[in-house]
């Protein structure tokens, strides 16, 4: 097999269509949008994009919450627009990725609706009910979007569940209708003529309410190997199907159960180690600390070295994680520097890179004065949550700076015309107000931007075999601002160098040897690889 599916070189783009182009200026993204936005993405380079949900939603989370996975979303546009969206995004060789919720629908899905009529309504298995207890919620168990996952319904007198909020109900897994009914909706894409999907938060659907198991239940990879088998492999073609799970709770192990290829069931997953080192470890995203390199670099190297029979996703950002630059760059001074840094050193690594949309032209957070102009329910039901719990303002905006997931929602910055391009209506979230100095047009015009550099590094991806087959050495494991490592294969050999931080450092590599370098972020034309000195936010590739 070796890096014969077209997926281990591809690189794929994960569009937020909400945010990312408005064709009708209603201010809200869409798939025309979308259509529209196809040259530049085959400018770019990429493969492959994963769209966020598009399907008919109350938008309660933004259309992860689906109340019909076979139609489309009114504000997005029609099954037409999509149909056409996936043929002309083929005749660019780009192919469409579907990213399906199966953990949960909508309340307004039919499905639910009916449901929630009576006990013996035949939906009604679809979800999971329990009594009260003692006249209470029947468990401890807490949502990911605060508070209770469990939401008394008082037509029937009994609980259900929502791990997320509770307009987004669990599918029950055990009752075969549902998973019946959820492979029909996989073959219906794939029929489509869709390359693949990620799955949200797959690694929930074993779960054991009663006994507290959210992820990892035990029929977590029965349900999974279902799929594939009716589902991602009904025209027998399976292979040419990529699916990438959300699976915030796997380690290598976990994630190899998942992605080896005899057991048959995904070809990636998302996993988010590096993504909680900002955090305080037990407290959750919104308890901040410094991230320390080193905890980086041994996190990066885990994956690489001991996850060798499976293939690794390679991402910093997506549309519920704070915009890297901002995070783990500089977004002020050396914005340009450390967003290139930031790239090099993750995408020649070993994996398929997901470039987020805005972070090829280094898109910062954004910081709203108030709560109101913020739009995303997780912040604002942890607001209300921190507000009761007497937490001061201050302190909660702080945390919402840092990791509410509306810093990579707000608009695509288009150019530097009124909302950055996006829309000419009223944006249906404010745009970043940086979008004159951080756009995409002035980066086009730019050769030495942070968008020229990431159509160079996919390029490169393409041409330059050990980066993707290439073997990871580590290097300056011990150093808390420089990260560096080797990729070879057949007499082909980079070496890649990346300073995290603002300083400037002497390095010093004794038995590697430079040929030439083949890109660097302050256009450096010669390395003595003996004697280094290494600028702020620094990153070169050369060829050893
Ligand atoms: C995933 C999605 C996130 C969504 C959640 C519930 O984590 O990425 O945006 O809110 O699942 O579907
Ligand atoms: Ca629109």
């Amino acid at each position: 097999m070796g890096t014969q599916v077209w997926w281990k070189n591809a690189v794929i783009y994960q569009i937020y269509p909400r945010s990312f182009m408005d064709s009708n200026n209603d201010g809200i993204g869409d798939i025309r949008g979308i259509i529209g936005k196809l040259d530049y993405l085959e400018w770019l380079g990429i493969d492959a994009v994963w769209i966020c949900p598009v399907y008919k939603s109350p938008n309660d989370d933004n259309g992860y919450d689906i109340s019909d996975y076979m139609d489309i979303m009114d504000e997005f546009g029609t099954m037409a627009d999509m149909d056409e969206l996936i043929l002309k995004a083929k005749e660019k060789n780009i192919r469409i990725i579907m990213d399906m919720v199966f953990n949960h629908t909508s309340d307004e899905h039919k499905w639910f609706i009916e449901a929630r009529k009576s006990k013996d309504n035949p939906y009604r298995d679809y979800y999971i009910w329990r009594d009260p207890v003692n006249g209470d919620k029947p468990n401890e168990l807490g949502s990911v979007f605060s508070g209770s996952a469990w939401q008394l319904d008082e037509t029937t007198g009994q609980y259900y569940l929502h791990l997320f909020s509770k307009r987004q109900p669990d599918l029950n897994w055990e009752n075969e209708a549902v998973r019946k009914n959820i492979i029909e909706v996989i073959k219906f894409w794939v029929n489509k003529g869709v390359s693949g999907f990620r799955l949200d938060m797959i690694e929930l659907l074993g779960k054991l309410p009663d006994e507290m198991i959210t992820a990892n239940g035990p029929k977590l990879h029965d349900y999974i190997k279902e799929l594939y088998r009716e589902g991602f492999n009904c025209n027998g073609k399976a292979e040419e199907i990529v699916t990438i799970g959300e699976c915030w709770a796997a380690d290598t192990d976990i994630a190899l159960k998942y992605t080896e290829p005899d057991n048959k069931e995904l070809s990636m997953v998302f996993q988010f180690e590096h993504s909680a080192l900002d955090e305080i470890k037990g407290k959750g995203k919104w308890a901040l600390k410094e991230m320390r390199l080193t905890e980086l670099k041994s996190i990066i190297d885990k994956w690489q070295l001991q996850y060798d029979k499976g293939w690794n996703t390679l991402f910093w950002n997506n549309h519920d994680l704070p915009r890297i630059v901002s995070r783990f760059g500089n977004d002020k001074e050396y914005r340009v520097e450390s967003a290139k840094m930031l790239a090099l050193y993750l995408y020649c690594l070993k994996g398929t890179p997901f470039i987020y949309q805005g972070e090829e032209i280094g898109m910062t957070n954004i910081k709203f004065d108030t709560i109101e102009e913020y739009k995303d329910i997780e912040i604002h039901n942890m607001y209300k949550e921190k507000k009761a719990e007497g937490v001061a303002e201050e302190d909660i905006m702080k945390s919402i700076y840092a990791k509410g997931r509306d810093n990579a929602r707000t608009p695509m910055q288009w150019n530097d015309e009124i909302n950055a391009g996006f829309t000419k209506g009223i944006p249906w979230i404010k745009v970043n107000n940086n979008y004159k100095e951080i756009n995409v047009k002035k980066d086009m015009e730019d050769n030495n931007s942070v968008l020229h550099f990431y159509q160079n590094l996919i390029k490169m991806r393409k041409d330059i075999l050990c980066i993707r087959e290439g073997n990871y050495i580590p290097l300056l494991n011990e150093d808390e601002d420089i990260a560096a490592y080797t990729r070879n294969t057949n007499g082909q050999g980079i070496l890649v160098i990346a300073n995290f931080h603002e300083c400037t450092k002497k390095i010093s590599f004794s038995d590697i040897v430079s040929k030439r370098i083949i890109i660097s972020n302050y256009n450096r034309t010669e390395i003595d690889l003996k004697d280094v000195e290494i600028r702020p936010y620094e990153a070169v590739m050369c060829e050893i």
